[in-house]
């Protein structure tokens, strides 16, 4: 999807990833006590998995390019009583939101960038993410049947997220990303990577 116009992409109905509900992955980890402080949610969508952690009574910012997604994810705040903030930000830059997180999520934003891309944007997350924070990226994999549009091995993980960008990979498991399309998901990993 690199380039093509994101917002088009919620013109017509739910695209494939707009499941209507938060990913199984994160779910889980936010029942383990996995997030922490002032949580971002990078490439939120219609922020289902924000609202989920919103609604743990942590304080969190979702941020996307598609306007649209955003107009649908703040009526979805608003009427489920949940505060959370959404705002139109570009990955590339996020030094210009002004503020540092203790716990990123990203489900199915890393994956739709490419090689140069790649260690851009892992540098403009950290420079987000305070010292010692939890970054957790939930993307399609390269291992399985049935795999997704853009499948991603753990060499490339491990390439994006290393010291150089302020980064440290700490695990990458094998996980699922649901989908519209998939009745048990798509092969993903889910990777939890330390801000240093
Ligand atoms: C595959 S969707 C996932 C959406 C959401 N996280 C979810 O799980 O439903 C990727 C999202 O990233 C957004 N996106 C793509 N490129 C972006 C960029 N450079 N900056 C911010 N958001 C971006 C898209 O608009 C889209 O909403």
């Amino acid at each position: 999807m690199t380039g093509l116009p994101w917002d088009a992409s919620y013109h017509d109905g739910q695209p494939p990833w707009d499941i209507g509900r938060p990913q199984a992955a994160i779910v889980r980890v936010a029942s383990e006590g996995g997030f922490a402080g002032a949580v971002l949610d990078a490439g939120c969508g219609t922020g289902e998995n924000a609202l989920h952690v919103a609604s743990l009574g942590l304080p969190v910012l979702g941020f996307d390019v598609a306007e649209t997604a955003l107009t649908i994810a703040r009526e979805k705040a608003h009427d489920r009583g949940l505060e959370v903030e959404f705002v139109a930000a570009d990955a590339f830059h996020l030094e210009r939101l002004g503020r540092t997180f203790q716990t990123v999520l990203d489900c199915g934003l890393f994956h739709s960038f490419d090689d140069e891309e790649r260690p851009r944007y892992a540098a403009s997350l950290a420079s987000v993410t305070e010292q010692g924070g939890t970054l957790y990226v939930l993307c399609f994999s390269d291992e399985g049947p049935d795999t997704g549009p853009h499948p991603i091995s753990q060499t490339q993980l491990r390439e994006a997220f290393n010291l150089g960008t302020g980064w440290n990979v700490g695990a990458i498991e094998p996980d699922r990303v649901q989908t519209r399309f998939h009745d048990n998901g798509a092969p993903a990993w889910f990777a939890t990577i330390k801000r240093v």
